[in-house]
């Protein structure tokens, strides 16, 4: 998964954030843009090279470093301004933290956001623990949602030690700003009939970032009754905190309220400030009940810690408002924007109370008719368990987009490989990014190659919203045509990730999935998704020739993944982190002599998508470009010279490559890589799994080619890739099988059932079961079995653990890796429906 940070998450990155920050006041919203900018000063540095006589070699490394932080110059896919209100009102509101357990913000660089903390007081001698960003190792869970529809409606449960959680929301749309939301969160004791009912805190807050106003109306006691606001985006608002009730019920509770009111610290250390706010003890005392102690914010209106000369304004506000009160209750949270007050005939009624009851099973009874309209669960006599786990799939991914906005970390292609080191990091252009996430608590940001997988489920349920973030990866394509895998845009997501992984390199390629949704699309006849090809088209061809002309191989139609990890003398096998499947073991002896299976079968695949798309879209030029390249690389004689391997009765990659490795314990240096005999030579590379198949995976064989028989051989044995829980990563044959690549790096691809490529498996399966061959019926045998497996061990731990995992074990199919992981485990929903 390209994710070498994995274990290893360190301390925000506060030097690159100060750089961004400076770098943003000074270019951000320039006119021109920086397209601009770069032609002027290039022209000025070319004419003051040449009156200095500096050499060309220097010219063009400054060239490189240029072009790899500078946009493309193809027109934008989306318009500037389709982000809007104005022109996208129902997306302008939305679940795009996904990185918080409750939260909304706007479409916007400059957004207004809303959020949710809550404490249990009491249940933990000391200080309470203060819940806000999904984490790992919090103790919360399971977690997620159950119904979300990625538009206007989504309800989520949160389980955290004795407290269950309920938050939902539902947007109504009015206006030009976005229309009105509510929000409702119940907490209710999780087992009943608990004598002592668990004392709560819930806080609710607003955070701004600018030049926005926020007028706090107080009440007494510290109650705030609402918050009046107004933003160039938004217009005016007014955000009202109703009084708890008990759940289901519109009987008030009584509560204890306490409020803070600040400069926004900057959003990555929200928790933090209200942690450090807490440090009063308030007494809760209901009238005939005995007073209780709880830890308050001890703030007040009173604008606080206001800088000189209102510095404070600059940078936002952060209102927060803590109700306290014993569970069960619920507590509802009204926006409402005033132009939807305006424009209708009647004052609308505030969505709140019995109003918003009925909205919210008004939009669970839709989504549950369109879900069965869409998916069809139901029809093919899936249980209702295993509907819910489709529901949950599709709800958490939707519920997982996010919306970011910032700038990334380049490091330029120098050219030369290696070189690059030399070279000095530069900021990205701002840029946004409208995405799935693979994992809220672990991933919470946008990754390439895995965004094309969450996107083959998105655009089932909702063509537009694909074709929205299809649009925004496109605008993240530099002057070369290169994207960056992992974006880390915008304090929040920098903020998760450490110094190390925050830099992109603009020499490194990932799977070119978003070619997946792209080829399901051009099946279907929506006169929006051609509407939507002939401007992403430029930009797609762009994607691709950069793909196949920088990743080129040694010879011809071979291709290498650049950038693999150096020899060092601490790793098994030196990783591919570009290839997405980071230690699954390659050659050896890394060199640019090697050529890579899997990566000649994305750019055939790639071909193909592309030639389809210009054909349809009577490109002529491009047609005449793509047709002889797509054509040699469907041909099996080129593939088979290239990959197929006699002696192993398979494809494989092509390197420089010794079997005889092994770590060993070498003091005080640790686990020390040990070279034995055969040494190393140029040959096909043993290591049964995953890339084996890509020939097979990618449906890039014929039915009756002689290399699928072999395939399925290896594919159906349980000796190698086949297990009771799915197909695993790496054969368990293989001497790589299970093996940590070092001693801190426990094996990823190395065994572990992954969803994404069962999902491939799964889809050929169903493509050759459905085409005339010699292995038709053998397809279909194999891909009901494999099916079975596929969709009961990711039901069998949703059942034990209430989570999506990362990956499965493939010895007994237990969850592994993080979680919720609701990225492209998702892809169990298609799995359940039989669409590939
Ligand atoms: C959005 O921008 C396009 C041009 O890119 C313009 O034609 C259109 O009127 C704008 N829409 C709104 C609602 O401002
Ligand atoms: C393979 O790697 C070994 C060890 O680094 C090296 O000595 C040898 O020259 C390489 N062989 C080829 C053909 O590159």
């Amino acid at each position: 998964m390209a994710r070498g940070e994995r274990r290893r998450r360190g301390a925000a990155a506060d030097g690159a954030r100060a750089a961004e920050r400076a770098a943003r006041s000074g270019s951000e919203r320039r006119g021109g843009g920086p397209r601009g900018a770069a032609g002027g000063a290039a022209l000025a540095v070319v004419i003051l090279s040449l009156v200095l006589g500096l050499s060309g070699r220097w010219l063009l490394a400054w060239h490189r470093a240029r072009r790899a932080v500078t946009l493309h110059s193809a027109p934008p896919v989306l318009a500037p301004n389709s982000s809007s209100p104005a022109v996208a009102p129902d997306l302008f509101w939305g679940t795009y933290r996904p990185h918080v357990y409750f939260g909304m913000k706007t479409r916007s660089p400059q957004p207004l956001l809303t959020g949710l903390m809550w404490a249990q007081q009491g249940a933990t001698p000391g200080i309470p623990k203060l819940r806000h960003t999904c984490e790992q190792g919090d103790g919360v869970g399971p977690y997620g949602w159950d119904f979300h529809d990625g538009l206007s409606f989504g309800r989520q449960h949160i389980q955290d030690g004795a407290l269950k959680l309920t938050t939902e929301f539902v947007k109504r749309p009015g206006g030009q700003h976005g229309g009105d939301w509510s929000w409702r969160v119940t907490v209710e004791p999780q087992a009943s009939g608990t004598s002592a009912l668990p004392l709560v805190s819930l806080f609710f807050y607003v955070v701004t970032d600018g030049k926005e106003v926020l007028v706090p109306e107080v009440g007494t006691k510290g109650h705030l009754k609402s918050i009046r606001g107004h933003t160039d985006e938004l217009g005016d608002f007014r955000l009202t905190l109703l009084p708890p009730t008990s759940p289901r019920d519109s009987a008030p509770k009584y509560s204890s309220y306490n409020v803070f009111w600040s400069p926004n610290p900057g959003l990555p250390l929200l928790t933090e400030m209200v942690k450090s706010r807490l440090n009063n003890w308030f007494q809760h005392r209901p009238p005939g009940a005995s007073p209780e102690r709880y830890l308050g914010l001890s703030g007040s209106l009173k604008w606080e810690d206001r800088g000189p000369s209102g510095q404070g304004q600059e940078q936002g506000q952060f209102l927060i408002q803590q109700v306290t009160l014993k569970a069960p209750f619920s507590v509802e949270l009204v926006f409402e924007s005033g132009s939807a007050q305006a424009g209708s005939s009647q004052a609308q009624e505030r969505l709140a109370g019995s109003r918003l009851t009925q909205a919210l099973e008004h939009h669970a009874d839709t989504f549950r008719e369109r879900f069965e309209k869409t998916f069809r669960l139901k029809k093919k006599g899936l249980s209702p368990e295993e509907q819910a786990l489709g529901q949950a799939a599709l709800s958490g991914l939707l519920g997982g987009i996010g919306y970011f906005y910032g700038q990334g970390l380049v490091l330029p292609d120098m050219g030369v490989e290696g070189s690059e080191q030399k070279a000095d990091p530069a900021l990205f252009p701002p840029v946004p990014l409208f995405t799935a996430v693979p994992s809220r608590s672990f991933f919470p940001r946008g990754f390439l190659w895995d965004e094309g997988f969450h996107q083959l489920v998105v655009q089932r349920w909702d063509p537009r919203l694909s074709r929205e973030a299809l649009g925004h990866w496109l605008g993240l394509l530099n002057a070369d045509g290169w994207i960056g895998r992992e974006q880390v845009l915008g304090d929040e997501a920098r903020a998760r990730v450490p110094p190390e992984f925050l830099v992109q390199r603009a020499a490194h390629a990932n799977p070119p999935t978003l070619l997946l949704p792209v080829a399901h699309m051009l099946e279907g006849s929506d006169p929006a998704d051609l509407a939507f090809f002939r401007k992403a088209f430029p930009r797609l061809y762009a994607w691709f020739s950069w793909l196949h002309q920088s990743q080129i191989g040694p010879v011809p139609l071979s291709y290498r993944w650049r950038g693999r990890d150096p020899a060092l003398p601490n790793l098994l096998n030196p990783k591919t982190l570009p290839s997405g499947l980071d230690d699954y073991p390659r050659a050896s002896h890394p060199s640019t002599a090697e050529r890579h299976l899997d990566l000649r079968c994305w750019v055939a695949l790639g071909a193909r998508v592309l030639l389809r798309l210009a054909e349809q879209l009577g490109e002529a030029e491009a047609v005449a470009n793509l047709s002889p390249l797509a054509t040699s690389l469907e041909a099996e004689a080129s593939l088979d010279e290239l990959h197929w391997a006699p002696e192993l009765g398979v494809f494989a990659d092509f390197g420089n490559h010794t079997k005889a490795v092994q770590l060993k314990p070498s003091p005080p240096e640790g686990l020390v890589r040990v070279v034995g005999r055969p040494l190393p030579r140029m040959q096909h590379v043993d290591a049964l799994g995953y890339v084996s198949l890509f020939p097979f995976l990618l449906r890039l064989l014929s039915p009756s080619s002689a290399r699928l028989g072999p395939l399925l051989d290896i594919l159906a044995d349980s000796r190698h890739l086949w297990s009771p829980f799915g197909l695993r990563s790496l054969a368990a044959s293989s001497s790589f099988y299970g093996k940590r690549n070092s001693e801190h790096d426990p094996p990823y691809w190395r065994g572990a059932v992954w969803l994404n490529i069962n999902y491939l498996a799964l889809g050929a399966l169903h493509h050759y079961g459905h085409v005339e061959g010699p292995h038709q019926a053998r397809a279909v045998k194999l891909y009901s079995e494999l099916r079975a497996n596929v969709v009961g061990t990711v039901w069998r731990q949703y059942r034990a653990t209430g989570f999506l995992w990362e990956q499965y074990s493939d010895r007994d199919g237990r969850g592994m890796g993080c979680r919720p992981f609701q990225g492209w485990t998702s892809l169990v929903l298609l799995v359940m429906a039989e669409d590939y």
